[in-house]
């Protein structure tokens, strides 16, 4: 079985495929044939070196994978050879077999894709993590999201419309208005608009309850500029860390020197909250759990559709982590192992 590895940090070259003896489960796992692999931006951080919390090199990326059973191992409850599953594999997922324990394994409903169930884990649990878990999102709350036409943006667009947001204000890039539009929120260039005058000009100068950032450096504090009293901003991202294939000691030191402090008076005074999100280090699997049911329900009704951009071969997996650099990705990306 194939598998692709991080042969080292740095740019696309370092991405390599090694061929392996099938997996085996041991007691309390499953191994999932594979059929699709999501890609999420953290994996091109990992890839430069600039992600803390990956594991040390040669490693293989992929938090996300959606695939079938094919083996069961000792003492595995209600699951069986033959059934539909997403898995949640922390890493290792860019590859053709995962092993994983069971309490990571979720159904795929009947009639949804491999496509969709492989890009929903981590873009929608990361933002219903934010908004219903932490946010504690109300019927008519305005949204600001950042890279909105990417993955975790069109599934703030769609979650943030099933929960009954009222605006939803998007930042991309200007080949993406479009396309943002298209999703029901108020696009943003990046590059030539003031985000922040113009949240608060639409919010009849109050500004958003939620504004999600996951730009980090000196964005983060504008991010919170744009919020009203009683408004909450996320840190859950440092995409300006990254510049292009190659590191960026430069960018990611910009980044880390523009990156705000804090102060909880004023926060008191000005009633804003701040709140650091990081799912790949959010350890109570339980929450995880209830958020991809809950997830899988909304699924199921309708109410979101992971956007699913491009899915490339995996022998292409340079190429797919290229498309994202190149900005070029609306929705989510994913490649592509099933069995030929
Ligand atoms: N904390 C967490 O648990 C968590 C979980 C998931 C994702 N995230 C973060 O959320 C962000 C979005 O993740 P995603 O996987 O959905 O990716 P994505 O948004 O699909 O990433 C690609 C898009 O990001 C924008 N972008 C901004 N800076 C970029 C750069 N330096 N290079 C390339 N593209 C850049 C581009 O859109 P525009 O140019 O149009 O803006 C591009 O199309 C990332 O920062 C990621 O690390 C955090």
């Amino acid at each position: 079985m194939k598998r692709v590895v991080y042969t080292r940090k740095g740019d696309l070259s370092v991405i390599s495929l090694v061929d392996e003896q099938p997996l085996t489960a041991k007691a309390g796992e499953v191994v999932v044939e594979v059929h699709r692999a999501g890609i999420n931006f953290a994996d091109l951080m990992m890839r430069q070196g600039l992600y803390g919390a990956a594991p040390d090199f040669p490693f293989t990326p992929g938090y996300e994978v959606s695939g079938v059973i094919i083996q069961v191992g000792a003492g595995v409850g209600d699951k069986k050879v033959g059934d539909r599953v997403i898995a949640m594999t922390g890493f290792g997922g860019y590859s053709e077999q995962v092993v994983v324990d069971e309490s990571r394994i979720i159904p795929i409903p009947e009639d949804i894709s491999f496509d969709a169930a492989a890009a929903m884990p981590v873009t929608y649990a990361t933002a219903y993590h934010m908004l219903s878990y932490l946010g504690n999102f109300q019927s008519g709350d305005t949204v600001l999201i950042h890279h909105a036409g990417g993955g975790v943006g069109t599934a703030v667009a769609q979650l943030a419309k099933a929960l009954g947001a009222g605006i939803i204000i998007g930042t991309a890039s200007a080949s993406k208005r479009k396309f943002v539009e298209s999703l029901g929120m108020r696009f943003v260039d990046k590059n030539t608009e003031d985000f922040v005058a113009i949240c608060k000009q639409l919010t009849d100068g109050k500004g958003v309850h939620h504004a999600l950032d996951p730009v980090g450096g000196k964005h983060l504090m504008r991010s919170y500029k744009a919020l009203r009293s009683g408004g909450r901003v996320y840190c859950f991202g440092a995409s300006s860390a990254v510049t292009g294939e190659k590191r960026s000691l430069m960018a990611a030191l910009k980044m880390l020197r523009g990156m705000p402090k804090f102060d909880p008076l004023r926060m008191m005074n000005s009633n804003k909250s701040v709140f650091g999100v990081h799912m790949g280090t959010w350890k109570d699997e339980d929450v995880m759990r209830s958020h991809l049911v809950e997830l899988s329900e909304l699924l199921r009704a309708g109410k979101i559709s992971p956007i699913v951009d491009k899915v490339f071969r995996y022998e292409e997996v340079a190429q797919a982590q290229k498309y994202i650099h190149d900005r070029k990705n609306r929705g989510k990306v994913l490649l592509d192992f099933s069995p030929r």
